[in-house]
């Protein structure tokens, strides 16, 4: 299979089709990006790292019965993928209060969520990726209400399965970002990737409210060792998957 041209060029990977249709090559860059793209930075290794988590963490999801766009993972920083039509939406879940759910609401860091909390924002760079109500993602027709309660429902199975893992690599997994598209068959797909830049995740064996982040709030607050971090959570997770699921 051969890469035929360049698709989209997004803050984080290149897309390019290929000589078969229906199927990508998403190519994870080392450019790193914050606060809608004010902030700039490239953390080395950061695209094959998260290519790598990302495509063990689909294959796991897979197993789960969840469809992911994985194909398969021919270099470090490439995967191939199924063509799907992305919903403009980026879908948060949050166990553990942090980032902008403590700006906006006042609640303390690491406060414990009963429940996990879905949230939908707006996927558009110009509007700031704005947090969505129901209300406006149907207005805005981003979703049909069928698909927004698939998506939830999915989004809910994709938390506990990843909370429990990451729970085996000794991580707290405090949120993440989802993204979802549809295939050729209308089907609902898990898509984008998961990696430290897309989840907050923090290290069990320390309290330490800087030493314990392992993801891109490194980047974000300047807190030095990005790279280690990541690397880290890759070694983790390879470890967990060798000796135990
Ligand atoms: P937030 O607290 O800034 O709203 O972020 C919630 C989660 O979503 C966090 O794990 C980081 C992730 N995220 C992205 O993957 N992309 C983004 O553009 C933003 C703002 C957050
Ligand atoms: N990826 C986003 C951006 O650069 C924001 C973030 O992850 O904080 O715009």
């Amino acid at each position: 299979m051969s890469v035929t041209s360049k698709l989209y060029e997004g803050k984080a990977k290149i897309l390019y089709t290929t000589d078969v249709p229906e199927i990508l090559l998403a190519d994870f860059k080392d450019d790193a990006t914050a606060f809608n793209a004010q902030k700039r930075g490239s953390i080395s290794n950061k695209g094959a790292i998260n290519c790598s988590i990302s495509s063990k963490i689909f294959q796991q999801l897979e197993q789960k019965g969840i469809i992911t766009h994985y194909v398969d993972n021919p270099k470090p920083n490439q995967m191939r993928v199924k063509a799907v039509k992305i919903f403009p939406l980026e879908v948060v879940v949050r166990n553990i209060a942090a980032g902008s759910l403590c700006k906006q609401t006042g609640l303390g860091l690491g406060t414990v969520l009963k429940q996990p909390l879905v949230e939908f924002y707006y996927k558009n760079d110009e509007l700031g990726d704005p947090l969505l109500t129901p209300e406006r993602l149907l207005l805005l027709e981003l979703a049909t209400q069928e698909q927004v309660e698939q998506i939830i429902h999915l989004t809910l199975r994709i938390n506990e399965f990843l909370k429990d893992f990451f729970r085996k690599c000794s991580i707290i997994l405090v949120d993440f970002k989802l993204e979802f598209g549809l295939d050729s068959q209308q089907q609902i797909v898990l898509a984008d990737e998961i990696s430290p830049d897309t989840c907050r995740l923090w290290d069990t064996a320390t309290n330490d409210p800087k030493n314990r982040v392992l993801d891109k709030d490194r980047f974000r607050q300047d807190l030095g060792n990005v790279e280690n971090a990541y690397q880290e959570v890759l070694e983790r997770v390879l470890k967990t998957l060798e000796t135990d699921v």
